[in-house]
C-alpha cells in the first residue's frame, strides 16, 4: 500500500510540477535577467529519467501533473514524455503552463497524449508591449497559439497575466474581455522577487490582486467560488458567463497553508518550496539506482520533512533567492 506524501505541516502533496527546461524563445523582464545562461544539456534529466520521477509521484498519491519551464515546449522531443506520462493512472489532471508560441505546432499531440488543461501566459495585447516585456516576442505567435488549443478542442484554457504597474496594469480590463470573448479562465498574478532583475524596481511594480478585483468590478460583477483547480489561484466567476477569473497573490492573499505542490527543477532537483532553496537531489539518487526505485520512493517520501511552512517574499529588498523563475519551474 502507498503512503501519502504528508509534510510536518500536515499538507497532503498532491501535484507536482516538472519543469523540462530552462530555456525559452522569450525572455520576460520580471523572469529573466537580461544575460541569462543556461544549464547546460549535458546537465539535465533525460525524458526517460522524467517519466521515472513523474511515475514514482504518481505512485506515492500525486494525482496532478504539470508540466513548466522555461518553455517547455522548446524542449527536443519533449511529446514523447506528454505521451508516456499521460497513460499513468492515477493522473487526474495532466496540465501544461506555456507561452504558446509553439502550440500551433504541437496542440494536437498534445490532446492526443491526454493533456487535460493548458495555461498561456499572455501580459499584453498591445503587440509594442509584448515586444518590451518579453524582449524578444512577436504577440502574433501567442495568439496564434491560443487559437490552435481552442482549435483542437482544449476545455478551460487559461490566460495567466502577470501585472505590472506602470507597464501593463491598465490592460486588466481588456485581458478580461479578451479570455471572455472565447470562454477561457484567466488569472492574474503578482509578481515575485526570484532571482535578480534589471528592468524595474519590483516593489515599484507592484499592483495588488485586491486592486485588480477592483478595476474589474468597474465592468463586471464577480462572484465568489469556492472552486479550485488544486493551484493556488482563488477564483471569482463573472456574473452571467463560464467565465473565471483567478487571482495569485503571494503577497496580498499568501496561500502557503493550503500549499499541496512541489517542483522538479530540470537538472532534477526537487524544490519543496517555490520560494525557498530547500531541495534534495533526485538526479543523484536515481543515477546511483538505476534498476531499483525503492531509494527514489524513500528520497522522495523523505523530502517532505523538509518541506519549509512558507515562502517569506520581501519586495522592498533585494531578493534573497537568486534562482531565477524559469530555472525554478514557473
Ligand atoms: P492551475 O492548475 O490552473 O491552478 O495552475 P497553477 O496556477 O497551479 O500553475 P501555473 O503554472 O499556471 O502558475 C501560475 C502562477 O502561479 C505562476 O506565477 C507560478 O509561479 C505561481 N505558483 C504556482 N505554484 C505556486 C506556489 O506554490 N507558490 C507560489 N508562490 N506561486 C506559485
Ligand atoms: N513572478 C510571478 N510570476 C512569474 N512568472 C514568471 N516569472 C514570474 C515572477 N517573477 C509566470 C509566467 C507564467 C508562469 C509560469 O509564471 O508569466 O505565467
Ligand atoms: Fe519564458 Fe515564461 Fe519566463 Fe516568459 S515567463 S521568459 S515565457 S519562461
Amino acid at each position: 500500500l502507498h503512503q501519502p506524501l504528508i509534510d510536518r505541516y500536515g499538507r497532503q502533496i498532491k501535484y507536482l510540477r516538472i519543469s523540462v527546461t530552462d530555456r525559452c524563445d522569450l525572455r520576460c523582464v520580471y523572469c529573466m535577467s537580461e544575460d541569462m545562461q543556461f544549464v547546460p544539456r549535458s546537465q539535465l534529466l533525460t525524458l526517460e529519467e522524467l517519466q521515472r520521477i513523474g511515475k514514482t509521484f504518481v505512485e506515492l498519491g500525486v494525482n496532478k501533473i504539470r508540466i513548466t519551464g522555461g518553455e517547455p515546449l522548446t524542449r527536443r522531443n519533449v511529446i514523447q514524455l506528454f505521451d508516456s506520462l499521460g497513460q499513468l493512472e492515477g493522473l487526474n489532471d495532466f496540465t501544461l503552463t506555456t507561452n504558446g508560441t509553439l502550440l500551433p505546432q504541437y496542440a494536437k499531440e498534445l490532446k492526443s497524449a491526454g493533456v487535460t488543461r493548458i495555461n498561456i501566459s499572455l501580459d499584453t495585447l498591445q503587440p509594442e508591449r509584448f515586444h518590451e516585456i518579453t524582449r524578444v516576442g512577436e504577440i502574433k505567435k501567442t495568439l496564434d497559439g491560443i487559437e490552435a488549443a481552442r482549435t483542437v478542442g482544449f476545455k478551460r484554457i487559461k490566460i495567466n497575466s502577470v501585472i505590472l504597474k506602470n507597464r501593463n496594469h491598465d490592460e486588466v480590463n481588456d485581458l478580461v474581455q479578451f479570455a471572455l470573448d472565447r470562454g477561457m479562465d484567466i488569472s492574474f498574478i503578482e509578481e515575485m522577487p526570484l532571482g535578480v532583475i534589471s528592468e524595474h524596481d519590483r516593489a515599484d511594480a507592484y499592483y495588488s490582486s485586491d486592486q485588480i478585483l477592483h478595476d474589474i468590478e468597474k465592468q463586471h460583477s464577480l462572484i465568489p467560488t469556492t472552486e479550485t483547480t488544486g493551484g493556488p489561484s482563488r477564483y471569482y466567476r463573472i456574473d452571467g458567463t463560464e467565465t473565471r477569473v483567478g487571482f495569485i497573490s503571494p503577497h496580498s492573499h499568501n496561500f502557503c497553508d493550503s500549499c499541496n505542490r512541489v517542483r522538479l527543477t530540470a537538472e532534477g532537483r526537487l524544490l519543496l518550496c517555490l520560494g525557498q532553496e530547500h531541495s534534495v537531489d533526485l538526479r543523484r539518487v536515481l543515477r546511483a539506482h538505476p534498476l531499483d526505485n525503492e531509494p527514489l520512493r524513500d528520497a522522495i517520501i523523505q523530502s517532505m520533512d523538509l518541506k519549509p511552512k512558507g515562502h517569506d517574499f520581501d519586495l522592498t529588498s533585494q531578493p534573497v533567492l537568486f534562482r531565477h523563475m524559469n530555472a525554478t519551474g514557473g
